[in-house]
């Protein structure tokens, strides 16, 4: 198994235009994406605190060896035969390979979702993305039904298990249409249309899958944060439940809000179903699976690229559908077939199966709270301390992890706020259209540099603007 070198990596992407060279400061052998964008940062000075770059260079996911300008000749393409017959077979567990020169132009992306992937996975995708070990082809271009997919679909839903540690009494599916197709199944798998449940809405997210599940039966709102502009979670003792329900739902992070519940209501409807989209804090921390009937999650904010449904399901929930279910929706269907029914998301699945890898890789969800409460505090503690010039809405105890929401107290300079932080590249800043002002989502792959250099940035701005 042959190892893999800058020239390997760039032998095999012919059409990469030529590097640009490097422009570092020091001669150490290590760099990062915030060290590079901090040495071409007008904010450099402020930019480059002792603690930023010491972050960085110890950061996992920013720190990689040098890449060096490579002579063209060594970027002339290779024939696919001598490609495909000796150096496209990957060893799973080698390092990844290194960035290309083009790392120099990523940005820190801020989005709700689409969001940020680690970059570890997506130099692993890159460099597997020809041909996918001996199969000799891309993942893209396999069969959903063959072994190789059979193996990485089998060692997705096998590491998501380790990092959830989802009891043997669920199944794990792996759908499509996004947690919104997932409003719909919900209550077309666990009621009929004259059952009532539950809802608490702390949220849009939330209300939209209240509206969804009406079509599907007797939907009722237990709680609703909307007169407080979803700032809050309700003390449980508050919510007036329904026994006869048929289960109880929750949104467990607002990603428009950013409002995020630290523990989990029990559900007084008969078999205790608690029913949650986790689409904006999944895999974000351990959370305790079996506290719930069904978990669901969008994959694009935490676990890969949008097109991927996770659905974890108690099992004895599986199998009363009501009868208009579509057969894609119907969980019985998706679990007899090993989420297999008809073609999955295939590369999606390999997506999500390379971070839940690399999630076990930073030691599993314990490990990846911890970095996501250092990440989130910072930039509370720097909203907090901003004498009202930037504002947080949410109450303190509920206070998103994942995606955190402020206003400028001079509203007028919100724009200016946004265009100011792209030009240092950071991006996708600009909160929902629906509720305004900003918004930096910090899920697990954003690392420290970047919300490190955020709030450089946002002290900055507001000495120039206070
Ligand atoms: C909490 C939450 N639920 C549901 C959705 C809808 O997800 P999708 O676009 O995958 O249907 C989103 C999307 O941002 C979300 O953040």
């Amino acid at each position: 198994m042959l190892a893999f070198s800058p020239a390997h990596l760039l032998t095999h992407l012919s059409p990469l235009p030529t590097p640009a060279p490097i422009k570092l400061a020091t001669t150490t052998t290590t760099t990062s994406a915030a060290a590079m964008a901090a040495a071409a940062s007008p904010n450099a000075l402020l930019l480059k605190t002792p603690s930023a770059t010491a972050a960085a260079a110890a950061s996992p996911r920013t720190a990689f060896p040098v890449t060096t300008r490579l002579p063209a000749a060594a970027l002339k393409p290779i024939s696919i035969k001598c490609a495909a017959a000796t150096t496209h077979v990957q060893d799973p567990r080698a390092p990844p390979p290194p960035p290309p020169a083009a790392a120099q132009e990523r940005v820190f992306n801020f989005a709700a979702g689409p969001a940020v992937l680690p970059e570890k996975v997506l130099l692993r995708a890159q460099s597997e993305l020809y041909v996918w070990r001996e199969s000799g082809m891309s993942v893209m271009e396999m069969s959903h039904r063959g072994k190789d997919f059979t193996s990485i679909i089998q060692k997705a839903e096998a590491d998501l298990r380790t990092l959830l540690e989802i009891p043997p009494e669920y199944a794990v599916l792996f759908l499509q249409g996004g947690a919104t197709t997932q409003f719909a199944a919900i209550p077309l798998n666990l009621c009929q249309p004259d059952d009532a449940v539950d809802f608490i809405v702390t949220g849009s997210w939330g209300d939209k899958a209240f509206k969804e599940a009406q079509k599907y039966s007797k939907a009722k709102v237990v709680w609703s944060g909307k007169a407080e502009k979803y700032t809050k979670i309700p003390s449980f003792d508050d919510v007036e439940q329904n026994p006869d329900a048929k289960f109880l739902h929750i949104c467990a992070n607002e990603t428009i809000h950013g409002v995020e519940f630290k523990n989990y209501p029990v559900p007084k409807n008969k078999g205790g179903i608690l029913v949650a989209d986790m689409s904006s804090n999944f895999c974000s921390k351990p959370v305790d699976v079996s506290k719930f009937g069904v978990i669901y999650a969008g994959a694009q904010k935490n676990v890969g690229p949008s097109g991927v449904t996770i659905v974890i399901i108690r099992k004895d929930l599986i199998g009363n559908a009501q009868g208009i279910t579509p057969v894609m929706l119907d969980y019985k269907i998706q679990a007899e077939n090993a989420s297999l029914y008809n073609t999955p998301p295939c590369y999606g699945i390999y997506m999500c199966g390379l971070v839940f890898e690399d999630l076990l890789e930073q030691g599993g969800l314990k490990e990846v709270e911890k970095k996501n409460i250092k990440k989130a505090e910072l930039l509370y503690r720097t909203i907090d301390e901003s004498k009202g010039f930037y504002r947080c809405p949410v109450e303190a105890s509920v206070r998103s992890l994942m995606n955190v929401p402020f206003t400028l107290e001079k509203s007028e300079l919100e724009a200016e706020f946004i265009k100011e932080a792209a030009k240092e590249k950071m991006v996708q800043l600009k909160g929902h259209r629906s509720v305004g002002g900003m918004r930096a989502s910090i899920y697990n792959a954003m690392p420290l540099a970047g919300v490190e250099k955020l709030v450089a940035f946002m002290r900055d701005f507001q000495a120039r603007h206070a």
